[in-house]
């Protein structure tokens, strides 16, 4: 079936960095204007936390529009760790939320031996490790690309305990074969567990894609929220340090089963600084006092790991290079209060490369750790006393130094300032008059 005539109902929310650019916040800001709120890849890597009055949640697999009373969707390239899944809904019940969620059948499962083997390969790579959340997502990702990995319908079927074996037999030969470790997993138990959390989640399985595509043919609003950021996308990221499944807005129709004409406006989440978690180039890190002040300002630890953040000034070279990819239009400006109360903010307009200037990001990691970014200084701002006022959402009473910071941002790269946000609560958030209503749609 064709998409409507008039444009699709639907938003796609990327990060444009390393992740962790405050997409939650965005999405959850977001979700009051959509109907259907879509997850497409990633799994247990991801985490944000949403504050809604006395309730805080941590959440690693349900989309953030769950809290909005949005249907939520877990699409076919999201990988499932059913147990993390079902505490997630029933504490999300517990406190009184209802919870309408479609979970794909086609999804993969993240099983504790996916886990064991993701600690193997990080051991295994010695000085080269990735640095990953050790949460089983790349040997999830790579058993579905070698074909032997287990999906939600697998477990569900009458003869799951079959396909286990089967996908148990496959692991047993990579972890004894390749790595030369005993299997340390009790897989009696392992599959009894993976399949009684599935089984208290069988009403929701259902097909992810046909329930968006009924939604987005129907003209009800569909937002998908991705998780990570474009620098660690397989593909488009700084491989081989990257996270293992597509992280760009293309991925929200294969990760979700719906053509991409259905997917039709892009809006990149950025910090107005940046920060990496893991291993792999950073060319704007910084360190010692200002990376600390930054850290500690905006609370840069993993949510997942708990890991401090690499932190570092915007690289525009980068971003640029992220709007494309993803097709963005929009952009949400996150954390520009960390920067407060500085005199000049570096941002990063070029690289030197051997004497010559480098404007466009680099393939190869080894080049880009040996690139010097070139800055250029913005004049800071100072948001001590606007954020007094917690009422103000007003884009021009903001400082004009901040506002010119946007401006530079995005005639920089060619996009759009829709959300620029201010602070941690739903009520810092300051919409850009004009541009908030084009990009998102209107019932
Ligand atoms: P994995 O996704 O656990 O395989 O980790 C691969 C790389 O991606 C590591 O550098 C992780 O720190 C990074 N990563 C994965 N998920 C996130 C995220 O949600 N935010 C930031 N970094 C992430």
């Amino acid at each position: 079936m064709e998409p409507p005539s008039n444009a699709p109902r639907s938003l796609v929310v990327v990060g444009l960095q390393y992740g962790d650019e405050g997409k939650g916040k965005v999405v959850d800001y977001l979700a009051r204007h959509f109907d259907v709120v879509v997850r497409f890849q990633g799994g247990t890597n991801a985490g944000h936390t949403i504050v809604t009055g006395d309730h805080t949640f941590k959440l690693r697999l349900l989309p953030s529009g769950v809290l909005q009373g949005c249907t939520v969707v877990i699409g076919n390239g999201v990988v499932v760790d059913p147990q993390t899944l079902r505490e997630e809904v029933e504490h999300v019940r517990a406190q009184g939320f209802d919870v309408e969620l479609v979970i794909s059948e086609r999804a993969h499962v993240i099983t504790p031996l996916h886990i064991q083997l993701d600690a193997l390969r990080e051991a295994a790579r010695g000085t080269g490790k990735v640095g990953t959340t050790r949460r089983g997502i790349g040997p999830t990702y790579s058993s579905k690309s070698s074909r032997w990995g287990i999906r939600v319908c697998d477990l569900l079927a009458p003869d799951a305990r079959a396909r286990w074996d089967a996908f148990v037999g496959a692991v047993r030969t990579q972890v004894e074969g390749v790595h030369s470790e005993p299997l340390a997993v009790d897989t009696d138990e392992a599959f009894r567990s993976c399949r009684d959390d599935l089984e208290a989640l069988r009403p929701m399985v259902g097909d992810s894609g046909r329930f968006v595509h009924t939604a987005l043919s129907e003209g009800r609003r569909v937002l998908f929220e991705g998780a990570q950021g474009t620098l660690l996308d397989i593909d488009h990221g700084t491989y081989p340090y990257v996270t293992s499944s597509n992280c760009v807005a293309a991925a929200a129709a294969t990760g979700t089963g719906v053509g991409p004409l259905f997917v039709s406006r892009v809006l990149g989440v950025l910090k107005a600084y940046m920060t990496r978690v893991g291993m792999g180039p950073f060319p704007t890190e910084t360190n010692g006092t200002q990376a600390d002040r930054i850290r500690e300002r905006g609370h840069e630890y993993g949510t997942v790991t708990g890991r401090p953040r690499r932190c570092g000034w915007l690289d525009l070279v980068a971003l640029r290079y992220a709007v494309r990819v993803n097709g963005v239009r929009y952009l949400a400006v996150t954390k520009a209060d960390v920067l407060s109360g500085m005199e000049t903010i570096p941002v990063c307009v070029s690289y030197e490369l051997d004497g010559e200037e480098l404007t466009d990001f680099p393939a190869d990691p080894a080049v880009l750790s040996r690139v010097r970014p070139v800055y250029t200084e913005l004049p800071g701002w100072s948001l001590e006393e606007w954020c007094a006022d917690t009422t103000a959402t007003d884009y021009t009473v903001l400082p004009p130094e901040l506002r010119g910071f946007v401006r530079y941002v995005e005639e920089c790269v060619g996009a759009r300032t829709a959300l620029l946000s201010v602070g941690p609560g739903r009520s810092a958030t300051v919409r850009v008059p004009g541009v908030f209503e084009e990009a998102t749609p209107h019932a």
